[in-house]
């Protein structure tokens, strides 16, 4: 295979670093920077001068850029494996890294916030509380910030869209200095992942040479020596803005939300791109300059933020008191009951039942008791029957619906129990996408992403086969 299209696949497959390029290629004011070194070599004379000159050009500043969150302000906890990122490491790890020297540039890549939901606007609320604290020096907007509408950005917060139009929410740039330099630091986030329909708050354009061009233009008057972007968008947009040499250096947003296949590289053309981890599992590290982005991922031995835990708490009883006002809603509306829970299949499925009771599922809720958020609807999700389909309410009201049970891969019971021979439990995923009736597909519903990165059929299915 040719070396270049050799490097190319492996470039692809995340192997190799991004190529480095010299910032001196892209910008005005860098590019002065080689004829400043030959006129130094010539001047003995001024050796001191230019040592000092050599030292600061050395001192690229470095970018730490974050984002991605999507609404996983925490590790869940459901496995060693998953548990990267979080808002209270994150602080912990910004707060370290602030004392360096040069101060890094702290850029964030937005789409911080989770799908719209009342407890969603909870997140928001502490997702901003710990960016506050950070702060980062800019930025990007994302899809999920706008999707609440542009009411729910603190204006605090520096959000930068530099092709919006309007100017009323976002900062066209940033300006900041470091390590000797002034850098510009600008924002793109592509029209075509935001329904803008008729608000009149902003106004997302296109890439467009003219744009470029203006851009270039106040930058240059702004007096930018070097020039971030943070980029969120298709390949074509990102292929226009790498090509037109503007940008000493582009970051990107991670379009996948796949946390255990993390996409970190994005090819366009002979470039590549660096994007942030996705969901806040790590922090992207790279020179504004020359040399490869690597990735600094949060791990346990980043300590949990006082700052940011005393937030997550006010969050946690926030949602306490959410559940309690949403389940009053829910009982009003619920009419019959479905869901008859374990102990009553217990006569007639005794050895099943007694199995069941030692497995992990008979555990599931105890352990969000043990991580104290049995309060959450976003965890009772899979740790409970039925939640929000005529099943589990709180302890006080529905205790036998508890747990991962029974009724959870076979469905609603209470039928069944009624007249065992002539009404069969309908599996919880229908048949014809279940070849094992409550086979692998039911088990998925809940076995995935990083709440059960091990998950394979057979070997779980041993566990349990009944
Ligand atoms: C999509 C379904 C799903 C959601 C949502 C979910 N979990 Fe889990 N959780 C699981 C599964 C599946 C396992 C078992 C993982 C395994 O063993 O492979 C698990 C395991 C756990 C465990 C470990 C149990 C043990 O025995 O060690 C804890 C603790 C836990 N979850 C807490 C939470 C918390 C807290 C939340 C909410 C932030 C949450 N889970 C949300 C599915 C989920
Ligand atoms: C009164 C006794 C009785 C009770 C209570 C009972 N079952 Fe059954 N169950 C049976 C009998 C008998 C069969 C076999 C029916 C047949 O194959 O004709 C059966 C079959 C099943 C099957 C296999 C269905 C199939 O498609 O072949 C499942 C699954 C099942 N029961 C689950 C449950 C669950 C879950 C509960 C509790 C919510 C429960 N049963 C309660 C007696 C009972
Ligand atoms: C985690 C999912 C899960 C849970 C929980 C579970 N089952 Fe099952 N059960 C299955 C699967 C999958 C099968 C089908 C196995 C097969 O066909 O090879 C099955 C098979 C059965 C069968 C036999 C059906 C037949 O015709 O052979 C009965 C009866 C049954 N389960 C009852 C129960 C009872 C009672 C409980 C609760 C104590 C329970 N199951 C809990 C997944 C589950
Ligand atoms: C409704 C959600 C849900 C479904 C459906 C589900 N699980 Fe689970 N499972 C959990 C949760 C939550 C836990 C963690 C409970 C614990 O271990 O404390 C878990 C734990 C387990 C464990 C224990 C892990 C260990 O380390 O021992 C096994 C095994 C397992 N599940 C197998 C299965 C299989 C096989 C299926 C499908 C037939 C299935 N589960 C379907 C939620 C689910």
């Amino acid at each position: 295979m040719p070396l270049q299209k050799h490097k190319r696949r492996l470039r692809r497959n995340g192997l190799l670093h991004p190529p480095a390029w010299a910032p001196w290629r892209h910008t005005g004011a860098a590019r002065r920077r080689p004829r400043l070194s030959i006129a130094c070599a010539a001047l003995w004379a001024a050796v001191a001068a230019c040592a000092g000159g050599a030292a600061a050009w050395a001192d690229v500043p470095t970018v730490l850029a974050t984002g991605d969150l999507r609404g996983e302000i925490k590790p869940c906890g459901c496995s060693p494996e998953g548990q990267f990122g979080g808002l209270p490491r994150l602080l912990t790890f910004v707060q370290q890294t602030r004392g360096a020297s040069p101060q890094p540039v702290l850029v964030n890549l937005g789409n911080n916030f989770p799908a719209p939901s009342d407890q969603g606007r909870l997140k928001v609320e502490l997702t901003q509380t710990v960016l506050r604290a950070l702060p980062p020096d800019a930025i990007l907007p994302g899809p999920n910030e706008l999707a609440l509408g542009a009411e729910a950005l603190d204006a605090a917060l520096p959000y930068v869209a530099s092709n919006d139009r309007v100017g009323r929410v976002f900062r066209p740039r940033v300006q900041v200095r470091r390590a000797g330099r002034t850098i510009g630091i600008y924002g793109y986030l592509s029209p075509s992942l935001v329904y803008q329909g008729s608000q009149t708050r902003f106004a997302l354009e296109p890439v467009t040479p003219a744009w470029l061009q203006r851009l270039r233009a106040e930058s240059d008057a702004a007096g930018d020596e070097l020039r971030l972007l943070l980029f969120r968008g298709n390949d074509e947009e990102l292929a226009i803005l790498a090509d037109a040499q503007v940008f000493t250096r582009i970051v990107g947003g991670n379009p996948f939300d796949d946390e255990l296949h993390q996409v970190l590289t994005r090819q366009v053309g002979a470039q590549t791109v660096a994007q942030v981890p996705t969901k806040g599992q790590g922090v992207l590290r790279m020179p504004l300059g020359v040399g490869p982005a690597q990735v600094e991922w949060l791990g346990e031995r980043y300590a949990d933020h006082p700052r940011a835990v005393a937030a997550m708490s006010v969050y946690d009883e926030q949602v306490k008191q959410l559940f309690f006002r949403q389940m009053e809603q829910l009982q009003r509306a619920q009419s019959a009951a479905v869901f008859a829970g374990v102990a009553t299949c217990e006569p007639c499925h005794k050895p099943i039942v007694q199995l069941w009771s030692a497995s992990g599922h008979a555990r599931a809720h105890a352990v969000l008791v043990g991580a104290g958020k049995q309060f959450d609807p976003e965890c009772l999700a899979c740790h409970v029957v039925g939640l929000g389909s005529g099943g589990y309410i709180n302890q006080t009201v529905t205790p036998q619906l508890a747990n991962v049970q029974c009724e959870n891969c076979h469905g609603p019971g209470i039928a069944h129990n009624g007249n065992p021979a002539a009404v069969k439990p309908r599996p919880a995923v229908p048949a014809a996408q279940n070849p094992l009736r409550p086979g692998e597909a039911t088990c998925r519903t809940c076995h995935r992403g990083s709440h059960s990165p091990k998950f394979d059929f057979p070997t779980y299915w041993a566990k349990i086969k009944h």
